[in-house]
């Protein structure tokens, strides 16, 4: 994080942070909004979280914390200023907005979804439920409060084993990442059953499996494939390969290490391999880059999200100066949501 409000004295200091990745004509125009977004942060005593997905101007100034989705929720939860801003996308702010439901929580756009949110309802979890009686329901936290209120905890990428194995039943219900689910499955040994392509399979047929998914994907993660791993490795063959658990199996047992976003920043920042490839959102390896001037990252600049790529520097601005977009979230639902993500918490 940089403290400054002078834009002059916030150039210098990402000048010394990003000078090697950002055009200098670039980080004047930014340096001059992020010292704004600054002076405003302490007028209306706001907290600014930022994914690891944002892109360089904005993950390397104004947030005070930066993470992956589980180091958020923790922030959230521990927060003591009025305003949250999340730099993220929407189930992210939501999730804030679930654990500080006093606060007044806002996202800097209004355009920032996620398909993996978008592939499952409430209405969808509920009826697995019916077909499904008393098996718990795990939830990704890439999901809508309405989804979560559904279920009986959630987890993130970076403790979904350790949520399903705190459960200690036979059977769990896990939604709605398939390859996040088949991922899973095989770290913990289970056999999994997608009933959305079978709709005869239920509880009652004595079938082998413990646990049941749900047919979403990341739109980006989905992307990446075990050729461009071969392709990649013909190219650079001391390459190192992160992949993140959202990727398939395949592309996950293709590569060389899998974690979430933290994780892998981590795991870059702790090795020293001659050259890094992450498959997952590529600002990421900008940011990398940038803090690691020593590591070789190869850039994937074409598998941007489209939804992390909505937030920026002048929308966050403009979410302090106008108090937008505010994060709401119908009483009943957030209280049943809350169940869900505290209990994930309390897991550590
Ligand atoms: P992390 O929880 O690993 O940061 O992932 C969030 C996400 O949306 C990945 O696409
Ligand atoms: Fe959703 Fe994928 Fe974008 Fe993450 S990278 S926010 S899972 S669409």
């Amino acid at each position: 994080m940089i403290t400054e409000t002078n834009p002059e004295k916030m150039y210098e200091a990402m000048q010394a942070k990003l000078g090697s990745v950002v055009p200098d004509f670039e980080l004047r125009i930014k340096s001059e909004i992020a010292a704004e977004i600054n002076r405003l942060k302490i007028e209306k005593n706001a907290v600014i979280l930022g994914h690891n997905y944002m892109e360089p101007a904005l993950f390397n100034s104004v947030p005070d914390f930066v993470g992956d989705s589980l180091e958020l929720a923790r922030r959230a939860a521990q927060t003591d200023k009025d305003i949250i801003v999340f730099c993220g996308v929407e189930f992210m702010a939501e999730t804030a907005k679930i654990l500080n439901p006093q606060k007044t929580v806002l996202i800097p756009s209004d355009k920032a979804g996620c398909s993996l949110a978008a592939s499952i309802t409430a209405a969808d979890v509920r009826e697995l439920k019916k077909r499904f009686p008393g098996v718990p329901v795990v939830t990704y936290v890439n999901t809508y409060a309405d989804v979560k209120a559904e279920s009986d905890i959630c987890c993130t990428s970076g403790n979904a084993r350790a949520v399903v194995e705190s459960l200690n039943t036979d059977t769990v219900i896990f939604l709605p990442d398939e390859y996040l689910a088949k991922n899973v499955a095989k770290e913990t040994g289970k056999d999994i059953i997608f009933p959305t392509m079978d709709p005869r399979k239920t509880m009652d047929e004595g079938l082998n499996y413990q646990m049941i998914g749900w047919l979403g994907r990341c739109e980006v993660h989905d992307k990446f494939t075990v050729e461009d791993i071969e392709n990649v490795r013909k190219q650079f063959p001391d390459v190192t390969i992160l992949a993140h658990p959202e990727c398939s199996p395949e592309v996950v047992a293709a590569s060389d290490f899998s974690g979430s976003t933290t994780a892998m920043i981590r795991h870059v920042e702790k090795t020293a391999a001659p050259h890094y490839l992450l498959l997952t959102e590529c600002a990421m390896g900008d940011n990398i880059a940038a803090a690691n001037p020593d590591k070789d990252m190869l850039r994937l600049c074409n598998v941007r999200c489209p939804h992390m790529n909505q937030i920026t520097l002048e929308d966050t601005l403009e979410s302090l100066r106008k108090i937008q977009y505010v994060i709401e979230i119908p009483e009943d639902i957030l209280k049943r949501a809350a169940r869900a993500v505290e209990r994930m918490i309390a897991i550590g």
